[in-house]
């Protein structure tokens, strides 16, 4: 095992960007419920234990608490605001409702001679979002931070490797906060920090073949998207022969999307890549289909159909390999729930329902996006697949507006594939989050030659993001702009008429259906 952080995991929604800051400092981490036992911990021997934040009080009936012999492991632990305020009760001290809550932004100053505010500035911005406070009554612990309304905005206990902060370091906006955890994983608790990617590959890998056994089989359905193809690597180095990959060509994906993925992974899996065929079942299902809520309902049901038959081709399957990420697991039952921990996870349109029957397999679902780039490009996928943009699991059909049909989603992925070909030569398409076509439903008169002509209507449409959530429409050059629509109008059959979409989300959103 590499030098671990433990993470006890008591509710906080910043508890996966505490494990990520960790990792950053090229330190494993791992998320633990807090139910762990003490003598589980001993086990692992990790060289020090976080106690994320929480939404509870610690005076509440049932708030959710650590075995105490936690803290006498002789492990440095850090408490992270309501972990702090836990770790300080369990210590013998009383918290209690603060007279000033503090959230947001807030001054604080610190006490640069002790290990963890070692080499920091002595005042910055910190990020706050509490209302209780400790009250240290037997003097066991030192103030080793201050803010306006908090006298102890951190706190190191005199005899004990125990250190608490009531802030969030993890949080961007505590301006110190990725050198507090530096100086707690490396400083205090003696990581040498030389854990990497390629260290979570092969970690990820015994987990599987635990996981899977000696013999199960395991399915994994590739989308072309990043996320599964990572998996598909992941779980191959795991189990080899004995996964197999479902590629389900639906008919609404962008122009050479098929081939790029056989090239990306058919002479690595050769025939346990099975490509399924079924653009016209899709199209069938979509005939005079037209408000978006039905196409998503329409195309998810379809995909589930397809999928279910072509895993029972596969003989013995029990494991469903998913590219499931940190953002769709939407909700940790650990912190209040009971010894059990259990991650519930969501899956959108594309994913699979848990009635299919198998046990999943989802290595990513502790990694945000870019560590998935990385790990990506560490397993030596094809740059374009690095690169490659969000692609939604409905495809061409939430941009082919009206009746998707074969010669509309013809003329779409044709626009489109002008999109990418011009936004890739203006050095656009990977510093942006997407950039797509957009076909509408709407025909208007142009004149090309001497001929009138009257053709439906090609919106484009470029946004930048962080995550998807909220988003910007691009300032994209007027000449890149000039060049696609010409080059859209003169070269596509069905389109006489480009726009540009100038709205951000909100009020938009990215997609137009
Ligand atoms: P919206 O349109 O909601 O899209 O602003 C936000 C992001 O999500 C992608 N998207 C989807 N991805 N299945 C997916 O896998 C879907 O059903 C889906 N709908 C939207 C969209 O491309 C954008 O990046």
């Amino acid at each position: 095992m590499p030098e671990t952080i433990l993470i006890l995991d008591l509710g906080s929604q910043y508890t996966q960007l505490i494990a990520r800051r960790v990792r950053e400092k090229n330190v494993y981490s791992e998320i633990v419920p807090h139910t762990i036992k003490a003598s589980e911990v001993r086990a692992r021997s990790p060289k020090g234990i976080i106690l994320s934040g929480g939404p509870a009080s610690v005076y509440d009936h049932g708030a959710p608490t650590i075995e105490k012999g936690l803290l006498d492991l002789g492990v440095p632990v850090l408490g992270i605001c309501y972990g702090l305020q836990l770790g300080a009760e369990l210590l013998g001290s009383k918290v209690a409702a603060a007279p000033e809550r503090e959230f947001g932004r807030t001054e604080c100053s610190f006490d640069t001679s002790c290990d963890l505010f070692k080499s920091l500035k002595e005042h910055s911005v910190v990020w706050m979002s509490h209302g209780d406070r400790v009250d240290d009554l037997k003097g066991d612990f030192r103030a080793i931070a201050r803010t306006a309304s908090s006298p102890q905005a951190a706190v190191q206990h005199r005899t004990r490797p125990f250190f608490g902060v009531q802030f969030h370091p993890e949080v961007a906006h505590t301006e110190q906060g990725g050198s507090i955890l530096e100086n707690f994983v490396r400083g205090i608790c003696g990581c040498k920090g030389d854990w990497n990617l390629g260290d979570f590959i092969d970690l990820e890998t015994r987990k599987i073949r635990d996981q899977v056994g000696e013999k199960g089989r395991v399915i994994c359905g590739l989308s072309g998207g990043i996320d599964s193809a990572v998996v598909a690597l992941i779980v191959d180095r795991a189990v080899g022969e004995r996964l197999v990959c479902i590629f389900v060509d639906n008919g609404l994906l962008r122009q050479g999307e098929v081939a790029s993925v056989e090239a990306a992974f058919r002479p690595r899996f050769g025939n346990r890549l099975r490509v399924v065929s079924a653009a016209e079942r899709f199209l069938e299902r979509l005939r005079g289909v037209t408000e978006p809520e039905r196409k998503r309902r329409e195309i998810g049901h379809e995909f589930i159909a397809v999928f279910k038959e072509a895993a029972q081709g596969v003989e013995g399957a029990r494991f469903l390999a998913q590219g499931t990420l940190y953002p769709d697991v939407i909700e940790s039952l650990a912190a209040h729930g009971g010894p059990t921990a259990t991650i519930k996870t969501h899956h959108n349109v594309g994913g699979l329902p848990a009635e299919l029957g198998f046990e999943l397999v989802e290595p990513l679902r502790f990694l945000f996006k870019d560590e998935v780039r990385a790990l990506a490009k560490t397993l030596g996928l094809p740059p374009a697949l690095v690169r490659r943009q969000p692609f939604p699991g409905p495809g061409l059909a939430v941009r082919c507006l009206g009746e998707v049909t074969a010669p509309r989603l013809r003329v779409l992925a044709a626009a489109d594939a002008i999109v990418q070909e011009e936004f890739e030569k203006a050095g656009l398409l990977e510093r942006i989050w997407q950039s797509f076509a957009v076909l509408l439903p709407v025909k208007t008169v142009g004149v090309m030659g001497d001929q009138r002509t009257y053709e439906e209507v090609c919106a484009l449409r470029a946004v930048d993001s962080q995550d998807g959530m909220t988003a910007d429409w691009v300032r994209v050059p007027y000449d890149l702009l000039q060049v696609v629509a010409s080059r859209i109008v003169n070269e596509v059959r069905g389109i006489n008429r480009v726009c540009y979409d100038v709205t951000s989300k909100p009020p938009g959103t990215i997609e137009w259906e």
